[in-house]
């Protein structure tokens, strides 16, 4: 009887609709393409899954503000993401949406779960909450700054479910402590058991201040918290909470999943809360979660709201796919944070696929054509076969050991090193040999060494091309092609050895691989995505995903709530994110009320960190008429010398406050955004003088 295939269930973050697909996306996405095309070529039963976050007040206020449906703007976008990722070729195996039935039908049944096992209760909760970093201040009384930027913190009360996530300190910490794989990689486990061992406060997993959300089972007026909602498709996605037995008999087979991979700023509600629910609900967990970082853009996280986004479709239009796959794979060191940009991504592509692998692969298989007729010649094991050729076998037999062993550490830039420093030295083999000198003498014995050099090239092609199947698809399946073998895909991977391509084999059509890429490919991309953000920025306003607008988070202050950033701060205190608009917050301002703000232009002249505060940066502003003290909560964002002549907008007209003992003249205005309400400052396009205010 056959064996069963191992399985191998791998998932993406789901990605939230109220931001388009960019290249931070497709990084995450294409990692787990990679990993998910390898179990299929090592022979496993491969589950890969990915999807769209469509519910909570964000959403709710993005399509508003677009003037459309929450359920339009989700369809129009989650539609947005499977195109690109088919444009990509991701292999993804199950797209979940969790405005779909068999999610909401589930995640239901997880709150019910909870609650049947006693680990949820319904609560009320009275407390300071500050709205510019949407964080709970837990105990402090009424009037007392927030402990992150300083700004007063508001009282709240809101009635809400809460699960006992205190109660899941200890095994949470046993689970850590016997699963040391369980988060990776290390540093990010650190961060996650120390967190954990401050001790947890039970956690607010519902909300009555929006609709857009799965209602609380027999209380529909509330929504479960998104956090909750969203994590549950992991497991929704295969069939869990679903009456029918085949759905049954799929999360059985496919439930825990190997692999979630995640980026660094969404661990916590991985690794804390996601496992909390699970043991809360005696469900099985999963084998790992594996954080990688960010993909910066000039500097800081590439994200919509700081404008320095790159779309895939850019790239994909001029240089291909498989060029954009490669460089995240090969630039960017996994677990860390890796830079972006259009030089360097071109400079890559040149240098490794167009005169690397496309090269070798033309030089290889063209020599092959002409001398041999297009068939793979015989390779003699005797008087034409050199140490030359004894040293790229041993090379090539020793590279599928080592490149395995770094891909499954996820060193994926190591293992393409190790691939391409075979690549090269192939690529000398052929130099030294000489096979075009080779050729042009008669006897057998020379044939017969032309014939060894060729197949020996041709060979370490094949192995190279498989191994780098899983990263650069397109290119190594066109590659398998023009050797004249079938679909690359099929190839078992736990089978690859030397000496495995068949003596005879004829060649396909022989074309370029990668056809060389000059500056002009850089400006044109660059020249795209200028295009793509003055379209944006006049459309700006209308978009249907539309950030929060700049103003609203950063004028919220003790008595004008302007209350916008709906989303969600660092989880902490007994809540975390998505924390409720302030009950206090009118639905309209007038123009007058807008008019007390004096809103103006100002060039950072000096920026420096505040000592023992690891938010703070005290900066100097000119804002024309004079130079302002500023200290502003945004040192996790900006490094100051990032921002010294930048311009800013600044509140002028905000009474003076003490923060951390350095007076501050104003507050700088920025975005909040993500689940930590990162901060983006506030700038033009135009150049614009300071002290111009602001209407
Ligand atoms: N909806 C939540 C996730 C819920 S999972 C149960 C969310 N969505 S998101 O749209 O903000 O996507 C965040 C993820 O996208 C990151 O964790 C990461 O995987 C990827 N990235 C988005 N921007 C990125 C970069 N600039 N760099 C690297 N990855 C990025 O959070």
């Amino acid at each position: 009887m056959s064996q069963q295939p191992e399985k191998f269930f791998i998932t993406t973050p789901i990605y939230y609709v109220n931001a388009r697909p960019h290249i931070g996306h497709t990084y995450t996405t294409v990692v787990c393409d990679a990993i998910a095309r390898r179990q299929r070529m090592l022979g496993h039963d491969t589950l890969f899954l990915t999807g769209t976050d469509e519910h909570g007040q964000k959403i709710e206020r993005s399509a508003a503000a677009a003037g459309k449906t929450p359920q339009q703007l989700t369809d129009e976008v989650s539609g947005e993401f499977r195109a690109l990722w088919d444009r990509l070729g991701i292999t993804y195996d199950k797209f979940i949406r969790t405005t779909s039935p068999e999610h909401k039908r589930g995640v239901q049944a997880m709150f019910t779960l909870l609650q049947e096992r006693g680990f949820i209760y319904k609560g009320s909760y009275t407390g300071q909450y500050c709205v510019f970093d949407e964080l709970y201040a837990d105990d402090n009384s009424p009037g007392t700054p927030c402990p992150v930027c300083g700004r007063i913190t508001e009282t709240v009360q809101e009635e809400n479910y809460f699960f006992k996530l205190s109660a899941m300190t200890e095994p949470l910490l046993k689970l850590y402590e016997e699963n040391p794989d369980f988060i990776y990689p290390e540093t990010r486990r650190n961060e996650v058991v120390a967190f954990v061992k401050s001790g947890l406060r039970d956690l607010s997993i519902s909300r009555t201040t929006f609709t857009w959300g799965i209602p609380v089972p027999g209380d529909p007026a509330h929504v479960i918290y998104v956090w909750l909602d969203a994590l549950c498709n992991y497991a929704t996605a295969v069939g869990f909470g679903s009456p029918d037995p085949v759905d049954q008999q799929r999360y059985a087979h496919y439930w825990p999943a190997n692999v979630h991979m995640i980026g660094k700023e969404i661990v916590r509600f991985h690794c804390v809360y996601w496992p909390a629910f699970l043991l809360a609900a005696a469900l099985p967990l999963p084998k790992q979660i594996v954080a990688h970082g960010w993909l910066l853009f000039e500097e800081s996280k590439m994200s919509k709201s700081r404008g320095n986004i790159v779309r895939s479709e850019t790239i994909l239009e001029v240089l291909g796919a498989d060029a954009l796959r490669y460089f995240l794979f090969r630039e960017i060191v996994f677990g860390q944070d890796g830079s972006f940009s259009f030089d360097a991504l071109v400079q890559r592509f040149n240098s490794d696929l167009a005169n690397g692998l496309g090269n070798l692969a033309s030089r290889t298989l063209s020599m092959i054509q002409r001398y041999f007729a297009g068939e793979v010649p015989y390779p003699s094991a005797t008087i034409a076969h050199t140490a030359a050729e004894a040293y790229i076998t041993k090379l090539a037999e020793e590279t599928i050991v080592e490149y395995k062993r770094l891909f499954e550490a996820f060193q994926f830039s190591r293992a393409l090193e190790a691939l391409w420093s075979l690549l090269s030295a192939v690529d000398k083999y052929i130099v030294e040999t000489q096979p075009w000198a080779v050729a042009e003498k008669e006897d057998r014995d020379s044939r017969s060494r032309l014939a060894t050099i060729l197949y020996t090239s041709a060979e370490a092609l094949r192995i190279i091309a498989v191994l780098a199947h899983p990263i650069i698809p397109d290119s190594t399946a066109r590659i398998f092609t023009q050797l004249g073998l079938g679909d690359i895909a099929k190839t078992n991977l736990n089978a690859l050895r030397w000496g495995q391509l068949n003596v005879g084999t004829r060649l396909g059509k022989i074309e370029a691989v990668f056809p060389r890429a000059d500056k002009s490919a850089i400006e044109r991309m660059q020249k795209m995505e200028e295009d793509r953000k003055s379209a944006a920025d006049s459309a700006n306003g209308t978009t249907a995903v539309a950030e929060a607008p700049v103003s609203a988070a950063a004028i919220a202050t003790p008595s004008a709530t302007v209350s916008a950033a709906p989303n969600s701060a660092a989880p902490s205190g007994p809540n975390a994110a998505d924390g409720p608009a302030s009950p206090a917050a009118p639905a309209y301002i007038t123009i007058d009320d807008f008019a007390k703000v004096e809103l103006r232009v100002g060039t950072v002249l000096t920026a420096e960190k505040v000592q023992k505060a690891d938010k703070l940066l005290r900066l100097t502003v000119d804002i024309g008429t004079e130079v302002r003290q500023i200290v502003a909560g945004i040192a996790k964002a900006y490094a100051p010398e990032t921002l010294v002549g930048r311009k800013v907008v600044i509140v002028a007209n905000l009474a003076p406050r003490k923060l951390r003992g350095i007076e501050s003249q104003g507050m700088i205005v920025a975005a909040s955004f993500g689940e930590e309400g990162q901060p983006a400052l506030a700038s033009f396009l135009e150049e614009v003088p300071n002290g111009a205010r602001l209407k």
